[in-house]
C-alpha cells in the first residue's frame, strides 16, 4: 500500500508544531516554595540547592514582589527554626508570633494578591527532626493530629489561604478541616500532600530546613515506594476528608501517579518536583553534562503531559524567564 498517513507532516516546521501542541507551560502552572528564616538582610544560598536561597523577612518582601511581578502569585512556605525552639511537642508550631505566621503576614502585605499556602507538619520544629510526636521511638498518630490542626488553625488566622499538611498522618486532613470550619475559617483550602512517599530525594531540602530525622527514617508514615495502588486509596481518602487540592511528591520519578491519579479524582492535581529532583539537574549542568533549559523545560512539560494541574517548583523562576 502507498504511504499515505505522514506523521512527520505535523513536524515540518515551528509553526505547525505550535498549533498542533497538546500542552503548554504558562507561570500560572506553578506554586513557588520560599525558604524563610529569622534574621535582617539574610539571603543564604543552601549548599545542596545551588541557586536556591533562604530569605529573611525584610529581603521576602523583594523577593515575592519579583515573583508577582513574574506572574508567579502562588508561593509555598517553609521556614527554618532555631534549635532551641525545637521540642516534641510544636510548641513554636502554634506561636501566633513566630517565623511562619509573621512571614504569612509580610508575604500579604508585600502582595496582596499572592496565594499564600503553607507547610503543615512538625519536622523543622521537631527536636528529633520527625514530621510528628515522639514517643517511645514511634510517631504517634492521633496525638500529632491534634497539633496539625492547631498548627492549621494558627496559619489560617495569620491570613493563609490554604494550608499543606505535609505529614502523611492518618486523618490529619479530617482534623484541620473540622477544626478550620469549627472556627470559621471556611475558605481556608487543604492542598493535601496525599501520596507523599518516603523518599532520598528530599535530602537538599532537609538540608535547607536542618529539619533530618534524628533517628531512623519517615517510612512508618510516608508511603513504600514499591506502592503504585495505595497512591489511590490515601488519595481518595484524603479527598472525602475535605482535600481540596491532591498532591503527588516527589514528581519525576512518580510520573505514574500522577496520571493515576488524574484519572480517578474530581479534584486538581498538584505535583512537587523536589529538592533532590532540583539538584540533580544543578549538577549536571554545572559539569556540562546536561543542556540545564532544555532538560528543565521537559522536565515540566512531563509534568504536565502526565495530568498536573499544579507544579511545586524550585525552577518556577527559571522557567518563567525562559518563556519571556
Ligand atoms: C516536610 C516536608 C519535606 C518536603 C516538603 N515538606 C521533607 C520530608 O518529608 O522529609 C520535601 C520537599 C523537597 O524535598 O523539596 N514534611
Amino acid at each position: 500500500m502507498q504511504q499515505l498517513r505522514r506523521n512527520r507532516r505535523l513536524r515540518t516546521n515551528d509553526a505547525i508544531r505550535s498549533l498542533v501542541r497538546e500542552h503548554t507551560i504558562t507561570p500560572h502552572d506553578f506554586l513557588v516554595p520560599l525558604f524563610v528564616v529569622e534574621g535582617k538582610g539574610v539571603k543564604e544560598e543552601i549548599a545542596s540547592m545551588p541557586g536556591y536561597y533562604r530569605y529573611s523577612l525584610d529581603l521576602l518582601v523583594d523577593e515575592v514582589k519579583g515573583l508577582w511581578a513574574m506572574g508567579l502569585k502562588s508561593v509555598l512556605l517553609f521556614v527554618k527554626v532555631p534549635d532551641a525552639l525545637k521540642d516534641n511537642k510544636g510548641t513554636e508550631a502554634v506561636n501566633p508570633d513566630g517565623l511562619m505566621q509573621r512571614a504569612i503576614k509580610t508575604v500579604k502585605e508585600a502582595t496582596p494578591e499572592m496565594l499564600v499556602m503553607t507547610d503543615v507538619a512538625l519536622d523543622p520544629y521537631s527536636s528529633y527532626g520527625h514530621d510528628g510526636i515522639v514517643e517511645d521511638g514511634y510517631i504517634v498518630n492521633d496525638e500529632t493530629c491534634k497539633v496539625l490542626a492547631d498548627m492549621a488553625l494558627s496559619h489560617a488566622q495569620a491570613g493563609a489561604d490554604f494550608v499543606a499538611p505535609s505529614d502523611m498522618m492518618d486523618g490529619r486532613i479530617l482534623a484541620i478541616r473540622e477544626l478550620l470550619e469549627q472556627e470559621n475559617f471556611k475558605n481556608t483550602g487543604i492542598m493535601s500532600y496525599s501520596a507523599k512517599y518516603a523518599s532520598a530525594f528530599y535530602g537538599p531540602f532537609r538540608d535547607a530546613l536542618d529539619s533530618a530525622p534524628g533517628f531512623g527514617d519517615k517510612k512508618t508514615y510516608q508511603m513504600d515506594f514499591a506502592n503504585r495502588d495505595e497512591a489511590i486509596k490515601e488519595t481518595l481518602m484524603d479527598i472525602e476528608e475535605g482535600a481540596d487540592i491532591v498532591m503527588v511528591k516527589p514528581g519525576l520519578a512518580y510520573l505514574d501517579l500522577v496520571r493515576d491519579v488524574r484519572d480517578v479524582v474530581d479534584v486538581p492535581v498538584a505535583v512537587y518536583q523536589v529538592s533532590g529532583e532540583y539538584a540533580m539537574l544543578k549538577a549536571a549542568a554545572e559539569k556540562g553534562w546536561l543542556d540545564h533549559d532544555a532538560v528543565m523545560l521537559e522536565q515540566i512539560m512531563a509534568f504536565k503531559r502526565a495530568g498536573a494541574h499544579i507544579i511545586a517548583s524550585y525552577f518556577a523562576k527559571d522557567v518563567v524567564k525562559l518563556l519571556g
